[in-house]
């Protein structure tokens, strides 16, 4: 059976999580293969919240396999610190969870770093999560990162954490007038950390190719979103990773074709956290009542999200990299009430109009957004189960989403509920 990825086309926060547990009854297993834990995964089940940050969202169903792969900086720390949550909330999941040995692993030290480059008065500032992200696949394209297999391995770890922290602990006092970090300290952390790890780590990537070759169900799981991609993205307002179903078969060693199916989430509207061109900005009553409406703070950091119109080229780009196959479109409930609803369907830059998405970030900082305005819809929307029950103008704008984007729907959601939900082909 081949395998289907589930990827964010915005500026990450579209719903994945929701979208991922929401299908993961038809999965065997649900992969992460990129980021960290500056992931913020939202997952409503019963009336009771979950968010993930390190743990695929499929962890709440039994019986189905989780896997971390290659592709991932695990903050160890907060992976334990996860899987724990989850046990003291009568949720066992360590039978169903692995760990690539492949994958590296964020340290204190790359926190430290995230947190002193972001607070230097020089350079540009991305508005990071603080998660150490950009620091550790710094380190993993030096080649001189820790991995898993190092962390689970006393020796290899005292080595390689030597070499590291000389080099940071100079970054630290020389460069950014900081402290320096004990060796000792952060080496009883790690081997600590390490022992508790070691029984959840696999090879994942023969785990997955064995799994496919067996004719399971593989989701990946994307973390972030398109716009936020480090190759594709608005660079450098971007994440260090590719955040979208690019980076798929590197995070977690399989071959390509093995992605026969492709989901966007994209929201009915859009949110950016942190730096960076966000041409459909929007300010005042409209951007408040969707940031109220729609809960728009971060669910990693707590910061309130930039809100903004559904930006047409910027998803239809998204849809052409990718080669999206379907579309779930999430958060429709937060903009009824709304007297009008916003596309943005091109750009002005420089007097010149632009049907498509520039891809060079001064230009779309330039942008003026063109915005086409649709009439809204005032009633509740919550309740519906097929496409036929939602409003007439609220169809109307998913179609015009749609066929903008040459990409049919497959999912609508309309609540953060898992009920909350009308699929394509039950619709
Ligand atoms: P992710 O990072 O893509 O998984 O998204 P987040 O979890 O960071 O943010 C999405 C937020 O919207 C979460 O609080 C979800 O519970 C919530 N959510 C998801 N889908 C819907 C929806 O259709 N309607 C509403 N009102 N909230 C939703
Ligand atoms: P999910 O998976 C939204 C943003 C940060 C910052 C930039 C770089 O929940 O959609 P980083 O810490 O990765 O070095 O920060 O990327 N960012 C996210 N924005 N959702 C996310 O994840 C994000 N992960 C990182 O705000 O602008
Ligand atoms: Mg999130």
């Amino acid at each position: 059976m081949p395998a289907t990825s589930v990827i964010g086309v915005q500026w990450g926060d579209e719903g994945k999580g929701k979208i991922i547990d929401l299908i993961t009854d038809r999965a065997d297993v649900v992969v992460r293969f990129q980021g960290g834990a500056n992931a913020g995964h939202t997952v409503i089940v019963g009336g009771e919240k979950f968010v993930f940050h390190l743990l695929p969202s499929g962890v709440l169903h039994e019986g189905k396999l989780n896997v971390i792969a290659n592709g991932v900086v695990v903050d160890p720390g907060q992976l334990l610190g996860e899987v724990e949550g989850l046990e003291s909330r009568g949720r066992e999941i360590r039978s169903r969870l692995a760990v690539s040995g492949a994958a590296h692993c964020v340290m204190p030290y790359h926190k430290r770093l995230d947190e002193y480059r972001e607070g230097r008065k020089a350079g540009v500032k991305i508005g990071t999560t603080g998660r150490g992200i950009g620091p550790a696949y710094s380190d993993k394209a030096n080649r001189s990162g820790i991995r898993v297999w190092d962390l689970i391995d006393e020796d290899r770890l005292e080595a390689k954490l030597h070499a590291n922290l000389d080099e940071k602990n100079k970054l630290f006092t020389r460069v950014f007038d900081g402290e320096p970090m004990r060796f000792d300290e952060v080496f009883e952390q790690a081997r600590v950390w390490g022992a508790r790890l070691a029984p959840l780590v696999r090879e994942t990537g023969k785990l997955l190719r064995e799994a496919l070759a067996a004719e399971k169900h593989v989701f990946f799981e994307g973390a972030q979103g398109l716009m936020l991609d480090i190759d594709h993205g608005t660079y450098p307002f971007v994440t260090s990773s590719n955040s979208d179903s690019l980076g798929i078969a590197a995070g977690a060693g399989v071959p390509p074709r093995a992605i026969g199916h492709q989901i966007g989430v994209a929201k009915a509207y859009c949110t950016r956290v942190g730096a960076g061109p966000f041409p459909s900005e929007l300010d005042g009553e409209v951007a408040d009542r969707l940031r109220e409406g729609g809960s728009e703070f971060g669910a990693t950091t707590g910061r309130p999200r930039r809100c903004g119109w559904f930006d047409v080229p910027a998803a239809r780009y998204a849809a052409a990299l990718c080669g999206l196959d379907g579309l779930a479109i999430t958060k429709l409930d937060v903009m009824t009430g709304l007297p009008e609803v916003g596309l943005v369907t091109g750009y002005r830059i420089d007097g010149e109009l632009y049907e498509d998405y520039p891809v060079d970030t001064p230009m779309l900082e330039r942008s003026e957004p063109v915005v086409t305005m649709f009439p809204g819809w005032t009633e509740d929307v919550t309740g519906a189960t097929r496409y036929q029950d939602l409003p007439q103008n609220c169809r109307a704008f998913v179609a015009e989403i749609t066929s903008r984007l040459g990409v049919p729907w497959e999912i609508l959601s309309i609540g953060p509920a898992r009920e909350s939900t009308i699929l394509r082909e039950t619709a």
